[in-house]
């Protein structure tokens, strides 16, 4: 029987602002979890925070895309947010943009990475957690994962990998995708992954056994609501090992403060830090965005762990390189290439600003 590991997130109120999760609201997502393990819907569940994000991690046998898993995951983003409410937390039920919920996440607000698996006689699993940054900003680490072999030495060296992965690319804007296959297309592949507001890396197979390999959340809040209203904060699950890359292969590109969007009011530029879950809080300019790393064996459906990953002082100097960056991008203030381009800022509170003043332009 397949299992499938669902992280499905969404942000229901910030604590103290946006910069953190209160302890109350992911005791409530923990509690209505344990009732669906309880109940048979879930082999196992667990939820976790990065900032001011929710992120669920369900192990169970339905399937992708079950409705009784995406309810539950509704379900308790709302009674999250009603802890929220009751707790005057900031932004409460922000990520959760429909009044009727109709039986899909997707498309509702919250963030989802759903892997179908056959589980291994040993299966490490990694679950990704974004805070303060957008879908597509694992483009880049995945690349190197899974298809550079300066940092994945197993696609060289290993035979099971030797063969290479697929990357299942979806253009967020125009609501399409496309398979490339790694490493006789990578030029390709390049050429629109490159630009992660657009394309984003959903989904990566192993060439040699058609196993998937790793899954990332494309969901886009600004293309859901039409307008900004907070950022993505995205998941992805990685599976490693034996056909796939080592867990240190997997935790390898993360040793460089690589430049996402997001930061403050999500119209920024800034290095995506790595850190253990207790430093998960980004404060600094509502930053600078983070990313936690879970480590889990599963065992028949069940979490062995999470071991937090990125608590090991050889992360420590990506860290001093992000606040080296995040020092030097501040500087810039409200000029590019700190904040985003005109082009990104269409997705932020700013054509209202520009709307404000469109008559007061004249000719020249
Ligand atoms: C970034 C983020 C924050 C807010 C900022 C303003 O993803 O959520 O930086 O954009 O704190 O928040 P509001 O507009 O809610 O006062
Ligand atoms: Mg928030
Ligand atoms: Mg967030």
């Amino acid at each position: 029987m397949p299992q499938t590991l669902s992280v499905i997130k969404a942000d229901v109120g910030g604590f103290v602002g946006h910069s953190a999760m209160h302890p109350d609201v992911l005791g409530e997502a923990a509690e209505s979890l344990e009732r669906a393990v309880q109940s048979g819907l879930l082999l196992d569940a667990q939820a976790h925070a990065c900032g001011d994000d929710v992120f669920l991690v369900m192990s169970h046998e339905r399937g992708e895309n079950d409705e009784s898993v995406h309810q539950l995951a509704w379900d308790t983003f709302v009674a999250g947010t009603e802890v929220a409410r009751r707790l005057h937390l900031y932004g409460a039920g922000q990520d959760l943009l429909v009044d009727a919920f109709s039986g899909n996440i997707r498309g509702a607000g919250p963030g989802s990475a759903e892997l179908e698996l056959e589980e291994r006689p040993s299966e490490p699993v990694l679950v990704f957690m974004g805070d303060k940054t957008s879908a597509g900003a694992f483009n880049l680490p995945l690349y190197k994962m899974f298809a550079d072999p300066f940092n994945t030495a197993g696609l060289v060296i290993s035979e099971s990998l030797h063969e290479g992965f697929s990357f299942e690319v979806h253009d967020v804007r125009e609501h399409r995708k496309i398979v490339f296959a790694a490493p006789a297309e990578i030029y390709d592949l390049l050429a629109f992954i490159g630009s992660p507001a657009r394309y984003a890396v959903k989904r990566i197979a192993s060439r040699a056994t058609g196993e998937i390999a790793a899954v990332s959340s494309t969901d886009k809040l600004s293309e859901i609501a039409g307008r900004y209203v907070g950022k993505d904060d995205p998941t992805a699950i990685v599976r490693c090992q034996g056909a796939f890359p080592a867990v240190g292969e997997a935790l390898e590109p993360f040793t460089t403060a690589w430049t996402v969007e997001g930061f403050m009011r999500g119209s920024h530029y800034g290095p995506w830090m790595p850190t253990s879950l207790a430093e998960a809080h980004p404060s600094r300019f509502d930053g600078p965005p983070r990313l936690v790393a879970l480590g889990y064996q599963l065992a028949e459906g069940k979490l062995v762990g999470p071991r937090d990953m990125f608590d090991d002082p050889s992360f420590d100097n990506v860290r001093r390189e992000a606040n080296d960056i995040a020092d030097y991008l501040r500087k810039h203030g409200p000029f590019e290439p700190h904040r985003l381009p005109l082009d990104e800022m269409e997705y932020t509170t700013m054509p209202a600003v520009a709307a404000k003043l469109a008559d007061r332009w004249a000719p020249l």
